[in-house]
């Protein structure tokens, strides 16, 4: 982009006081500067301000109005009918993995990806070793690829890249991993200035997992998915290495209820505890996050003293792909966080003590009330989410390697195996991807 050309796009959208110390910038800087600007798109500008000016937050107007959704838990034939249903699908090769690693993991505190971050308990394998070597091992069951879309960000993708090509794909042909960028969107002031926090920098920051729909499509996924026939698309996050990828019941109870939108959701650990919940309010659904509900809805009991709003949801989805596709050219709510944002102010970077400037995203699950029908399955949170969010505490490393080790256990426990506290375990899952295939393994404990 040029000078002129930036200069008039600034203006059309209020934000010239970007190039104030253009005269300033080395060439280097000048053309980086450009190239900022150059990925900003004055109407999506007009919307992040327009959220700002928004007075009360939508939220509070929907407050106790939804009701819990009708939560399927699939037991003995019903179990079995999704299994052969997401086993004809996988077999048909129609089901692809999305994967969200463009987060920032500022909680976790790790300097690099959060997928690169060392999970193995023995091996320190990362936390993609384990989603690739889950789709690595599905693929083989099922004798067709499961094609792999991972979304990184323009911070994290060089990294994540070079930490597949040090792994060796994990196994995986590299010609079905798909990796693709999300947008990064400036941050604003209150009265809705775009912020420098360097000379000649614009401050960015990824626009959210919902920035998922924009990218899939920018970057030619939703075609790549098309033309290769793919329907069901298993949606999972970074950090929960317990996931089952593309799990055939959960696929195949999908298909069968004709959903366009699938959550996978668990009980609660406690009634406040921070997940989302997925509301009925008439005939749609829509997620309402754990900071709008009310102490009434919190701790509100049916006649047999569980919880009303039991269920809380993980972010583990299948989507239709012709769903996607219809959502990805919409536009999507936007979603103010108030952050400290280090800002240039003319002559030095000043690091500020409070927050003072917003970021905005976008949430994936602000589809589901688009979806034409949608479908929730339970599922034991012990069995399948353990996330990394934290560097201490709940949540944390330990929290989940731990969680990972006594899911492994009661593999063994299952073939008879008890296998004593505190005993190194880990368990790649092309070796064993459940606990019947550990149990044909024929395994004994210890080196021998
Ligand atoms: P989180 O909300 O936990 O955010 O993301 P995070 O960035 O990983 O961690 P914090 O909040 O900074 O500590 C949940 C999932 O969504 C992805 C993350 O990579 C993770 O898999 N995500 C989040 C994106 O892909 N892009 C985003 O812009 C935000």
């Amino acid at each position: 982009m040029e000078y002129a050309k930036a200069e008039k796009l600034l203006k059309a959208c209020g934000q010239e006081h970007l190039l104030s110390g253009w005269s300033e910038l080395s060439k280097k800087a000048k053309d980086a500067l450009l190239a900022q600007i150059a990925t900003i798109d004055p109407e999506e500008i007009e919307r992040c301000r327009a959220a700002l000016c928004a007075s009360a937050p939508a939220a509070a107007a929907v407050k106790s109005s939804g009701a819990a959704p009708k939560v399927a838990t699939l037991k003995g034939v019903a179990l079995a009918k999704a299994v052969a249903a997401g086993e004809r699908e996988l077999k048909a090769g129609r089901v692809a993995a999305l994967l969200v690693a463009g987060g920032q993991g500022s909680r976790l505190g790790y300097d690099g990806p959060k997928g690169c971050y060392p999970i193995g308990p023995i091996s320190d394998a990362p936390l993609f070793h384990f989603h690739a070597r889950k789709i690595l091992a599905r693929s083989r069951r099922y004798g067709a690829t499961i094609p792999w879309y991972v979304m990184t960000s323009e911070a994290n993708n060089a990294e994540t890249v070079a930490c597949f090509e040090r792994h060796g794909y994990f196994g995986l042909d590299p010609k079905s991993v798909f990796f693709f960028t999300q947008g990064m969107w400036p941050g604003m002031t209150k009265d809705g200035k775009i912020i420098l926090d360097a000379p000649g920098h614009v401050f960015m920051s990824p626009d959210g997992h919902g920035g998922l729909l924009a990218a899939l499509k920018r970057s030619g996924a939703l075609d790549d998915m098309k033309r290769r026939g793919v329907r069901s698309v298993f949606f999972f996050q970074v950090d929960n290495p317990l996931v089952e990828v593309a799990d055939p019941a959960f696929i195949g109870y999908h298909v069968m209820q004709k959903s366009e939108y699938s959550l996978k959701l668990c009980a609660k650990r406690d009634p406040y505890e921070k997940v989302g919940m997925p509301m009925r309010f008439g005939k749609s659904f829509r997620m309402v996050e754990y900071t709008e509900m009310t102490d009434e809805q919190c701790n509100r009991r049916t006649s047999d003293g569980e919880l009303y709003f039991k269920y809380g949801s993980p972010a583990i989805h299948v989507f239709d792909r012709a769903f996607l596709a219809r959502e990805a050219s919409k536009a999507m709510p936007l979603h103010l966080a108030f952050k400290k944002i280090p800002v240039f102010d003319g002559k030095k970077v000043v690091k500020p003590a409070e927050p003072n400037g917003y970021k905005f995203e976008k949430f994936i699950f602000d589809i589901l009330p688009n979806a034409k029908r949608a479908a929730f399955l339970a599922f034991d949170q012990k069995d399948e989410f353990s996330p990394v969010k934290n560097a201490e505490g709940g949540d944390s490393p330990a929290t989940c390697k731990a969680d990972m080790q006594a899911k492994w256990s009661r593999w063994f426990a299952a073939s008879g195996i008890n296998v004593p506290q505190g005993f190194p375990l880990e368990i790649d899952p092309v070796y064993a991807l459940d606990a019947a295939e550990l149990a044909k393994r024929g395994i004994r404990l210890g080196a021998e």
